[in-house]
């Protein structure tokens, strides 16, 4: 029964992650595709760049960070917990990198920080449709992570949820 945490820096920017991209995929497929592109639109695309940004950055300091503080000694299905783990961040990373293409081939950039026009619609640009499509394999990979925590938790009951810092060690 392995008891051992993740270091501080890695717990704290695992749960600022996912409370970031639990907010970002909720008030993106939710609040910003159902708007129109008028200007009313501007001042909530701007807090979902510079978050989105942010989210995309937190995963290459979590790679980072992985460098400096080794994972604590393994859990049961270790491999297939990293690959799910590798294929999260990959998939965050994407999204942040699909997102700015379309912010910069739309226009959209230059519309929220200088000034310049929305397009009529995001719809016809391919990064729109990768970023969608992205949108849609991050919840579910997230969906599964959750449950995988869980089961990990209360059915095998290897109190997997103290490696990231909850619960007793
Ligand atoms: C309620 C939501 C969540 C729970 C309960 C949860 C739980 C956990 C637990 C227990 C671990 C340690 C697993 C181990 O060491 O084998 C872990 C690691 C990890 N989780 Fe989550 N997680 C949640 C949300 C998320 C979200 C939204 C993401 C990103 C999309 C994410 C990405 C990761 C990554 C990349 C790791 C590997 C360790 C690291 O790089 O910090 N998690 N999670
Ligand atoms: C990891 C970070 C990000 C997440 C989780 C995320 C999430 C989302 C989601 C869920 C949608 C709606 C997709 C749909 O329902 O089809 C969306 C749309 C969008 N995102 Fe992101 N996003 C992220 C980063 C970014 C970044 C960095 C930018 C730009 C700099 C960006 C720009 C946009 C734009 C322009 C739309 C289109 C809105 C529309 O169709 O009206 N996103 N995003």
């Amino acid at each position: 029964m392995q008891t051992f945490r993740y270091a501080k820096p890695r717990i704290a920017i695992h749960w600022l992650a996912a409370v970031l991209i639990a907010f970002m995929l909720a008030t993106g497929s939710l609040v910003l595709a159902e708007l129109p592109n008028t200007l009313e639109k501007i001042g909530s695309l701007r807090i979902h760049m510079i978050l989105g940004g942010l989210a995309g950055l937190l995963v290459l300091i979590r790679i980072g960070l992985g460098r400096a503080y080794p994972a604590p000694a393994a859990a049961a299905s270790e491999k297939l917990a990293h690959a799910g783990h590798v294929l999260l961040n990959l998939v965050i990373l994407f999204m942040a990198i699909s997102g700015m293409l379309l912010a910069l081939q739309s226009g959209a950039l230059d519309a929220v920080f200088f000034g310049g026009v929305l397009p009529e619609d995001f719809k016809s640009f391919t990064p729109r449709k990768v970023h969608g499509l992205l949108s849609r394999v991050a919840m579910g990979l997230i969906a599964v992570h959750v449950l995988a925590a869980l089961y990990h938790q209360f059915i095998v009951r290897d109190r997997l949820l103290s490696r990231m810092g909850l619960g007793a060690r």
